[in-house]
């Protein structure tokens, strides 16, 4: 069998270099990385082509690949887009609306359906307040969809852009021989924690820096109050569910876009475990009002039954396992604790 040809868009941030060891590892995928950035060491060896600069500038190299599928990973983080504004939204909705037309071309003209893998995130939701925040506690995908934040305000559209290239652009499914349309599949990550790299302009930013820190014995400001609750998911757990909704057979999806869950923590708990794994670490809380804002307006958890019921979804890291099984011990490793 010919190696299937993978587009992965953020190859050099947290979730491309993760996702791109995966591929590799498991085999039968030709690489192709595409970022601002430069390739990091560890996975130069394992992309056939490194495409580097703007996507909406670099978008004219995709049309000569065969691509069978894409993750689009680059974004700008919730942070940073909401100080950038403009610039989130160039490369946020025109870069994920260049690429899909760019898919949803190939697709129709050479009669052969690509999987469009999205990351959406928590941020679509917008929570209106606190206290409607804490009595709504885990949310469904089609609820409270108001996003507070440029960042979410992009990803909601793109989610419905996404929707619109794969049933009905050109309203051809009204055709009694629909041609062959791009497959597109999101999901909305919650926070997510590696201890292999750390992230950077995004705003669950918190949960890795704090442990990051404590486990270098760096004293941490927490930038969000004690009592700010929201879900995360460690790294292999993302891959993980890429990896699976990759692999769905279409006929098993009722829907286009997922929730995944793994465990929700209050920033507390997440000190609480840092001091109890570190002992030295020196945490304390200094809420930024713009950051709190953010996580304020995002869920306190959401339900996942629809990944769990369509693909059989379900997290290898609970919030001990992830602490215990995996983050602990390949930090301590890391940092030599
Ligand atoms: N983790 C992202 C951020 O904080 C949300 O998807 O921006």
């Amino acid at each position: 069998m010919t190696d299937k040809l993978v587009l992965v868009t953020g190859a050099s941030g947290e979730i491309g270099q993760a996702l791109v060891q995966k591929l590799a590892q498991r085999g039968g995928y030709k690489i192709v990385t595409a970022d601002f950035a430069n390739l990091p060491d560890v996975i130069k060896p394992m992309s056939v082509e490194h495409v580097q600069g703007d996507l909406v500038y670099k978008i004219k190299t995709f049309y000569d690949y065969d691509f069978d599928v894409i993750f689009h990973l680059a974004a700008s983080l919730s942070s940073k887009a909401e100080v950038a504004t403009e610039d989130a939204h160039r490369i946020n909705v025109e870069g994920t609306m260049q690429l899909l037309m760019m898919a949803a071309y190939r697709a129709e003209k050479y009669s052969k359906p690509i999987k469009f893998l999205f990351p959406s995130s928590i941020a679509v939701y917008g929570m209106g307040d606190v206290e409607t925040k804490r009595r709504a506690d885990s949310v469904k995908e089609d609820e409270y969809n108001s996003p507070h934040t440029m960042y979410g305000c992009n990803k909601l559209y793109c989610e419905k852009l996404g929707v619109y290239y794969s049933k009905f652009y050109g309203q051809k499914h009204l055709d009694v021989n629909p041609p062959t349309m791009l497959d597109f599949r999101s999901l909305r990550f919650p926070g997510l924690i590696s201890a292999f790299t750390v992230p950077s302009g995004g705003t669950s930013d918190y949960g890795p820096e704090m442990l990051h820190a404590a486990a270098q014995n760096k004293a941490y400001a927490c930038f969000v109050r004690e009592d700010s609750k929201i879900s995360f998911m460690a790294m292999p757990d993302a891959i993980k569910s890429l990896m699976m909704l990759m692999d769905a057979p279409r006929e098993s999806l009722s829907s286009n876009v997922y929730n995944v869950a793994a465990f929700a923590l209050t920033a507390a708990q997440f000190r609480d475990r840092a001091v109890n794994a570190f002992k030295n670490a020196k945490i304390n809380f200094e809420p930024n009002p713009r950051r709190q804002g953010i996580v304020d307006s995002w869920p306190a958890d959401v339900n996942d039954a629809l990944a769990r019921a369509d693909w059989g979804w379900k997290p290898d890291y609970d919030v001990d396992a992830f602490f215990d099984d995996y983050f602990l011990p390949e930090i301590r490793k890391r940092y030599g604790k």
